[in-house]
């Protein structure tokens, strides 16, 4: 068989579209609710947001943000007023049950079905979800290992602690191994062991190939596993990027180092705080070369000041 060079470069462009297609676009997207006294509120204004494949997406922002409408919008619960989302190429709106495949949310919400056992809950949820019957033991078992719930497997879901049942939402979302898995404050009244227990294994799907977008308060836990994070306030972004870039612009702008030797001639601008210098900085790489050009072997320790994420959040987001 012979393939023309055309239908090589074709394929070729195809293969990269299915795997370059992103996971979630977001385009324009408005969401108004009525109140009851009759007056329009705007709880999403004019969102636009692009997720690429494999990486891990913080959207964070205040009470009230609009964080969950647009989960509730990306899962189908609520149609945007205007704008459209489209999950691996196929729009929410208007193919539902395709996109419900392809994602796993866990709502912010508990929704559960109480009077079940939490096999009954698990095992109905991967009939719905498409898992094989042969599968279907193997996987729950496993999920349930890695959110320490295995002892729980024939406990009704009534009866379980307000933790287990958060637990028991994330578990239900990942019966189906989800291309992107939308986690609504997955940690909230978890405690602090089983939080790393929750992220850790949200590391690992992700390394496995899973692209994860999550909302949390606890944003230390954002900073150590968001590689990007969209910022909303009122309904709008307010900041977007990579987690690197924004703490970046928002750094003071200064190296701070020590040095063994503090009898030396110093670089002009340099300050003495305590026992650090401090340097001011235009351009990092660049200042940074000079620095080390200057005291060479005679620098003990050297750090950039970078801004944490709950400064920049306080920064951005305080009236
Ligand atoms: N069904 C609804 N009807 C009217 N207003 C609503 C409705 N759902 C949400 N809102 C309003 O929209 C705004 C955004 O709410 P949303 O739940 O999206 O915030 P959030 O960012 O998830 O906040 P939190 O961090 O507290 O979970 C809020 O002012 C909320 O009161
Ligand atoms: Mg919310």
């Amino acid at each position: 068989m012979t393939f023309t060079l055309d239908f090589i470069i074709l394929l070729c462009y195809n293969t990269q579209n299915i795997y370059d297609m992103m996971p979630l676009k977001i385009e324009n997207v408005t969401k108004k609710f009525t109140t009851p006294a009759n007056k329009e509120f705007i709880a999403v204004n004019n969102v636009s947001l692009e997720i690429e494949p494999g990486k891990i997406y913080g959207l964070l922002g205040p009470n009230g943000a609009g964080k969950s409408t647009i989960i509730n919008m990306i899962s189908g619960l609520l149609l945007p007023t205007s704008g459209t989302i489209e999950v691996l190429g196929h729009n929410v709106a208007k193919e539902t049950e395709i996109t419900k495949q392809i994602i796993g949310i866990v709502p912010q919400e508990i929704v559960m079905e109480m009077a079940f056992t939490v096999e009954e809950v698990l095992y109905y949820f991967s009939g719905m979800y498409g898992v094989p019957k042969n599968e279907r033991a193997s996987r729950i078992k496993s999920i349930l290992k890695d959110l320490d719930l295995e002892d729980k497997l024939h406990e009704r879901a009534r009866t379980l602690s307000g933790g287990m049942k958060r637990r028991l939402m994330v578990a239900k979302a990942l019966l189906h191994k989800p291309k992107l898995l939308i986690l609504d404050e997955p940690t909230a009244g978890v405690d602090v062991s089983l939080r790393q227990k929750i992220w850790s294994l949200v590391r690992r799907l992700n390394q496995e190939g899973t692209t994860i977008l999550f909302t949390t308060h606890y944003l230390e836990e954002a900073e150590q596993l968001c590689e990007s994070i969209t910022l909303i306030n009122h309904g709008q972004v307010i900041k977007n990027g990579k987690l690197k870039d924004i703490q970046q612009e928002f750094s003071k702008n200064t190296i701070h180092f020590e040095l063994f030797d503090r009898n030396v001639n110093h670089l002009p601008g340099v300050t003495e705080i305590g026992v650090e210098y401090e340097f001011p900085i235009t351009n990092l790489s660049d200042d940074m070369i000079k620095l080390t050009d200057h005291y060479r072997g005679n620098i003990k320790g050297i750090r950039s000041e970078a801004a944490s994420l709950e400064q920049i959040f306080l920064k951005l987001t305080q009236p």
